[in-house]
């Protein structure tokens, strides 16, 4: 059955320093599958400062700035294109509002996070983003097209 308003995209999810070294690479992935999303490409980086300004420069006068390229640079970071119906929307939702304090119970943010910069995951917030954000982490060949047998029970 067809859907008129579901329409399959990829978007841009990132483990911060503080949810690597927290050991929740695994939770988090984890919830991903169940979701039965797809992961079409993962890899850690750890971003020099150059690039972590260049990947929030929309933030750059906000008070938050300084501490946010700070802590992403702090360590690796693993970096995820996840594909799936509305996976825009769909994943924001599954992480939760940014700031923890805000996140509702069963959100990633909402169960991990009890800090606004140390928040342990980031997301893309519109498809124009995901786009430019999974090209700033990845190259189209790095980037793997295939679906998983449980996909054909929620074909829309
Ligand atoms: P993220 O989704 O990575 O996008 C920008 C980040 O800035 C956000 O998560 C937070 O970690 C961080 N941040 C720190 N303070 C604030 C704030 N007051 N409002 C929004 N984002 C903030």
């Amino acid at each position: 059955m067809t859907h008129p308003n579901l329409r399959m995209e990829k978007t841009l999810l990132f483990l911060k320093p503080d949810g690597v070294m927290r050991g929740l690479i695994g939770e988090i992935i984890s919830r991903i599958e169940k979701k039965c999303l797809i992961i079409s490409a993962i890899k850690l980086v750890w971003l020099t400062r150059e690039k972590a300004k260049e990947f929030y420069l929309v933030h750059k006068d906000k008070t938050f700035f300084e501490a946010l390229i700070e802590h992403v640079t702090s360590g690796p970071i693993l970096a995820m294109v996840v594909q799936g119906p509305n996976a825009v929307n769909v994943v924001r939702r599954l992480v939760g509002e940014t700031n923890p304090f805000e996140a509702l119970p069963g959100t990633i943010r909402g169960d991990f996070g009890l800090d606004l910069t140390k928040n342990v995951v980031h997301a893309s917030d519109s498809t124009e983003n995901a786009e430019k954000e999974i090209a700033f982490f990845f190259q189209p060949q790095e980037i793997l097209e295939y679906q998983k047998p449980t996909e054909a029970k929620f074909a829309f």
